[in-house]
């Protein structure tokens, strides 16, 4: 499998003012894609996004929608509209909203000339425990179970892919062949920090499990050197695919 790292490799825009991140962004060699979420979008804007599609960047977008049908789809199409070529959604918000999500994503994007979009559905965060589901929601489903069910849920209801711990990636793949997408946060590389992730995986061993993208962020942006350690993240990918080649 020829792997290109720096198209699998999402740097996650988290706890800088908006020109600091595009500063940022811009400065980081061999970055392509970037993780605008709620904080940064909330303080800068959607110009944010065209900002750094002007810098040749791709963006995901995690503003993680959910809300009735008409509303995701209003939303889901001014994001795309906007370039964004990831989106996150939460899969809970049902089939219906998910498809007509969908079918506007593609509309804005196909309108405002802009890449096709691929939704991602987001299906238990994970701040949340079994006993929390059952005592607060009243959902008696272990999070074994229900994530794969709410992968299906958006798949059937043609979303683009799941953002999922690197620990559920392998039996999401072996249920969802890509191109799905399967998005993991939780990436530490060797000798980065754990910090406040506890369940967390190598990049090349999140690829390996079936990852299709890694979401990277203290470990490259609180580096000492962003750079070093955004080309540290890359080489594990590359050794890992020429080891198979
Ligand atoms: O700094 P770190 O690499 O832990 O950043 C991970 C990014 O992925 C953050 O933007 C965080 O909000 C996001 N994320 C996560 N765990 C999830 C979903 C999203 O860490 N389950």
């Amino acid at each position: 499998m020829a792997i290109n790292p720096a198209d699998r490799i999402i740097v996650a825009l988290d706890g800088m003012d908006p020109d600091q991140a595009l500063d940022f962004a811009v400065r980081l060699e061999g970055l392509r894609w970037v993780k605008v979420g709620l904080e940064l979008f909330v303080q800068a804007g959607p110009e944010v996004v065209s900002q750094l599609r002007d810098q040749g960047l791709r963006v995901f977008l995690d503003l993680k929608f959910h809300d009735i049908p008409a509303t995701m789809s209003g939303a889901c199409r001014r994001a795309a509209a906007l370039g964004a070529e990831l989106i996150t959604v939460h899969a809970c918000a049902g089939s219906a909203a998910l498809q007509a999500a969908q079918a506007a994503a593609l509309e804005g994007a196909q309108i405002s000339g802009q890449p096709p979009p691929t939704l991602l559905a987001v299906t238990v965060l994970t701040s949340w425990d079994e006993q929390r589901l059952q005592k607060e929601l009243a959902i008696s489903q272990g999070i074994a179970e229900r994530v794969p069910a709410l992968a299906q849920l958006s798949a059937t209801a043609s979303i683009g892919g799941c953002v999922c711990s690197p620990l559920e990636a392998a039996a999401l793949r072996s249920q969802h062949p890509e191109p799905f997408a399967l998005v993991t946060p939780g990436i530490r590389p060797k000798d980065a920090a754990a910090g406040d992730q506890s369940r967390v995986m190598g990049p090349a061993e999140a690829i390996a499990a079936g990852a299709s993208h890694l979401v990277i962020g203290r470990p490259v942006t609180r580096a000492a050197d962003p750079g070093a350690a955004f080309s540290a993240c890359c080489r594990e990918l590359v050794s890992r695919s020429e080891r198979l080649s």
